[in-house]
């Protein structure tokens, strides 16, 4: 059976550079793996009255991280730190207290953004967030891409050879780290 993998895109921008940086890496991935992108975009804003009878939304969230084998976090940097619609999705996935969704998953952060150090705060405080949560992060490659003008071909693949073999590199290393963590 497959490797099931939960991928939350921190952007809900239709034309989100690191939605399309999230598809492109999709297809570097071994056939045996699978992405499932986790809807964050419907969600309340978490609430701690939810706890003793969570919503459905809340709750399917919850299932989706909780069926993943393992976890991808492509990210958007909102004024250098995590945008808000990613960070109420994770405050959502680790309550109620006691059935925190992502324990124990392995997982990589990477991140496009229109700045040069390319999400690399916004990786960083993540980071911090899912050590809290009893996931495991891939510490290295770091993946902080700048977004310039071919960085995505026609097809959605990576458009520039460095980038590619750069990105190949680190679909690798994941695969490798979430295996291990089988
Ligand atoms: C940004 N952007 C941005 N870029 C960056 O490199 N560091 C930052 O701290 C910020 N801060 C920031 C705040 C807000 C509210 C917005 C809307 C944007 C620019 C950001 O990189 C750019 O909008 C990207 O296109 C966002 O990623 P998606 O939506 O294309 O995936």
């Amino acid at each position: 059976s497959k490797i099931r993998v939960a991928l939350l895109v921190g952007s809900l921008r239709k034309d989100s550079f690191n939605r399309q940086l999230a598809r492109a890496v999709e297809r570097l991935a071994p056939d045996d793996f699978s992405f499932d992108h986790v809807r964050i975009d419907n969600l309340p804003l978490y609430n701690q009255d939810f706890d003793p009878d969570y919503p459905a939304e809340c709750q399917r969230l919850k299932d989706e991280i909780k069926a993943a084998d393992a976890l991808l976090f492509v990210t958007a940097e909102y004024n250098r730190s995590i945008p808000g619609v990613l960070k109420n999705a994770i405050d959502i996935a680790s309550r109620p207290w006691g059935t925190n969704s992502f324990a124990g998953k392995p997982a990589a952060v990477i991140g496009v953004s229109v700045g040069a150090q390319g999400t690399a705060l916004a990786q960083q405080h993540l980071r911090n967030v899912l050590a809290y949560l009893d996931v495991s992060t891939l510490a290295q490659p770091e993946v902080f891409i700048q977004n310039k003008e071919g960085l995505f071909d026609a097809d959605g693949r990576i458009g520039n050879e460095g980038t590619a073999k750069f990105l190949q590199d680190f679909v690798d290393r994941y695969v490798a780290w979430v295996r291990r963590h089988g």
